[in-house]
């Protein structure tokens, strides 16, 4: 597998405070990588440093062969590096439709209506509630948009930070399936969750994190279950 996605010892702080320590990390061309760690591991900061949202201190990241530790969010974005942030953030005055429009933005400046019937196949309850405001649509169908966002950008590389926050676990699953099968038709993805167990029964490998730093790595279905996930959640926090 060709590695679409290298982070190489980044290390970010807020102001003076360094959160991330050194992390290293890599994900493959359709590979589906999950992110793991407690509340304030650090997990979000990587994900926007990746995204270009934040500064790094230093460190580089490569991407589809190019060197992005400098460039700009949009570019970023260009270059087919999608995240769909935290907390389903969508334009709550803007139509579902409209919405999704601004999704293909990354690749056509006027947006690009011919890429809707898929993502309306894909989410039947956003073709239902196209010309919807985005701000009337319940917070799990906004996560949907969110993510759909995120798709009709035809990323490399789809991160998603916490889809689950606060939804059903219909939602979810729904979710968690729609990435995994964007992974099989080659489509990376990068996922942080806090539902441990379902973000491992559906990626190939994980990540695991505290305070800063990597402390774990390997086979997601290996994780599952193990004594290193347990102490890692439950334990004194030393892992
Ligand atoms: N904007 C910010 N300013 C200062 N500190 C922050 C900011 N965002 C996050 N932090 C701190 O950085 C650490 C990592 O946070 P975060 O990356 O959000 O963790 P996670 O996503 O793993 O829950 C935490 O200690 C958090 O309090
Ligand atoms: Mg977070």
């Amino acid at each position: 597998m060709n590695t679409l996605l290298e982070i190489a010892d980044l290390h970010v702080a807020y102001g003076k405070a360094e959160v991330v320590h050194g992390t290293s990390l890599t994900v493959g061309e359709g590979e589906f990588v999950t992110l793991l760690g407690r509340n304030g591991a650090g997990k979000s900061t990587i994900l926007h440093a990746i995204s270009g949202l934040i500064p790094k201190q230093s460190g580089a990241v490569r991407f589809a062969g190019q060197d992005i530790t400098g460039a700009t969010p949009r570019d970023i974005v260009r270059a087919g590096l999608v995240q769909v942030l935290e907390g389903h953030r969508v334009f709550h005055p803007l139509t579902v439709e409209d919405n999704l429009l601004i999704g293909t933005y990354a690749k056509s400046k006027r947006g690009d209506r011919s890429k809707l019937p898929a993502i309306y196949d894909l989410f039947p309850e956003m073709a239902e509630r196209r010309h919807q405001p985005a701000s009337r649509l319940s917070g799990g169908q906004q996560q949907i948009l969110a993510v759909a966002q995120g798709i009709i950008a035809e990323p490399k590389l789809l991160i998603l930070d916490e889809p689950s926050g606060g939804l059903a676990p219909l939602v979810i699953d729904r979710i968690l399936d729609v990435a995994r099968a964007l992974s099989r038709d080659g489509v990376a993805i990068l996922l942080v969750e806090q539902l441990v167990e379902k973000a491992l029964a559906h990626a190939d490998r994980c990540y695991l994190m505290a305070t800063g730093r990597i402390v774990h790595e390997g086979l997601a279905k290996e994780l599952a279950g193990s004594d290193i996930l347990h102490s890692a959640y439950l334990g004194s926090g030393a892992v």
